[in-house]
């Protein structure tokens, strides 16, 4: 497994394991499979109600627990001082763990849905920079934070955000989010590299995956790291869980890339940052 070093000097794998939607039996045995696989990242968030199917899934895997990079996310209804701690508490306790690697603030507050949406994620923010210090939590990050809730946030943090996880699949990858991040020492992370599904059948990525002897997905994927961008793949099908992490025996040319940069938008989930949802 490839690692990058965030701005927090903490290592984490390029390539990690995505759970939404795996829940019960189903997430419990493919976040098992998935790290005796190799994965050592994985990805939920109190929103998905699977944090105790992760846990278990750690604890049946057999791997140790410090060895596993264990992300989760604080909901957008949960921002607020009070509010960030007691909703960390409960994750903690349904993944059934002591420490968290990697916190994120999983929607912004925006101005569509609270009325000082600029002091709700900074309040969020302070708990969160707390919880780093006292070491419950390795490293702290957002996600579909646009520049202008990273530029409010900045006003007022100590840490800079390690990382800001994105939409960020061919068809719709946000390339001025990403530079913005560039400037500050963020790292990006892309959810739904495959856009849930919707790139395949997609002719220009059918024909360079051909060329490489690889598969769409895997494609997906190289193309998500080749833009140094951390990639977060779900599947709870085993051999999918094996295929996407053969991505690194190839190397996509600057024209593959090009050519997958520019396809036209594909595949776009439809959540705006800045107005979804429109109501807390
Ligand atoms: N921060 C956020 O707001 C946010 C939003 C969305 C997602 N995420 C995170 O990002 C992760 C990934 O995104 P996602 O789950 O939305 O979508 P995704 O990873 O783009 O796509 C998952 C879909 O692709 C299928 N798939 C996976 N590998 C495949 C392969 N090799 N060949 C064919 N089909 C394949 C899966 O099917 P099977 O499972 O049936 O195999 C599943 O239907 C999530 O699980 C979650 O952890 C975060």
């Amino acid at each position: 497994m490839h690692y990058i070093k965030l701005n927090d000097g903490h290592e984490i794998p390029v390539l990690g394991f995505g759970t939404y939607k795996a829940k019960e039996e189903e997430g419990i045995v493919a976040v098992q499979e998935a790290l005796q696989a190799g994965y050592r990242l994985l990805d939920t968030a109190a929103k998905y109600e699977n944090e105790e199917h992760v846990g278990k899934g750690i604890q049946k895997s057999g791997i140790p627990r410090e060895e596993v990079i264990i992300t989760t996310k604080l909901w957008r209804e949960n921002l607020g001082y009070e509010e960030t701690k007691m909703a960390f508490e409960k994750s903690l306790k349904k993944l059934a763990v002591d420490y968290i690697d990697l916190y994120l603030i999983h929607w912004p507050a925006n101005a569509k849905n609270y009325a000082n949406w600029q002091q709700a994620n900074a309040d969020a923010w302070r708990v969160m920079e707390d919880l780093q210090a006292q070491g419950k939590i390795k490293s702290i990050g957002v996600s579909n934070f646009w520049p202008e809730h990273l530029e409010a946030l900045l006003q007022t943090t100590r840490v800079v955000p390690a990382i800001n996880q994105i939409e960020f699949h061919p068809g719709y990858w946000q390339p001025e989010v990403v530079s913005f991040c560039r400037s500050h020492g963020i790292a990006i992370q892309s959810w739904s590299p495959l856009a849930r599904g919707k790139v395949f059948g997609n002719p220009v990525l059918e024909s360079i995956a051909l060329k490489h002897g690889k598969t769409v997905s895997q494609v997906c994927l190289r193309w998500v790291l080749q833009h140094d961008a951390i990639v977060i793949p779900k599947s709870t099908t085993l051999a999918r869980i094996q295929e996407n992490l053969l991505i690194f025996d190839f190397n996509l040319s600057e024209q593959d890339m090009h050519a997958i940069d520019s396809l036209p938008e594909m595949g776009f989930s439809g959540e705006l940052p800045n107005e979804w949802p429109d109501r807390v």
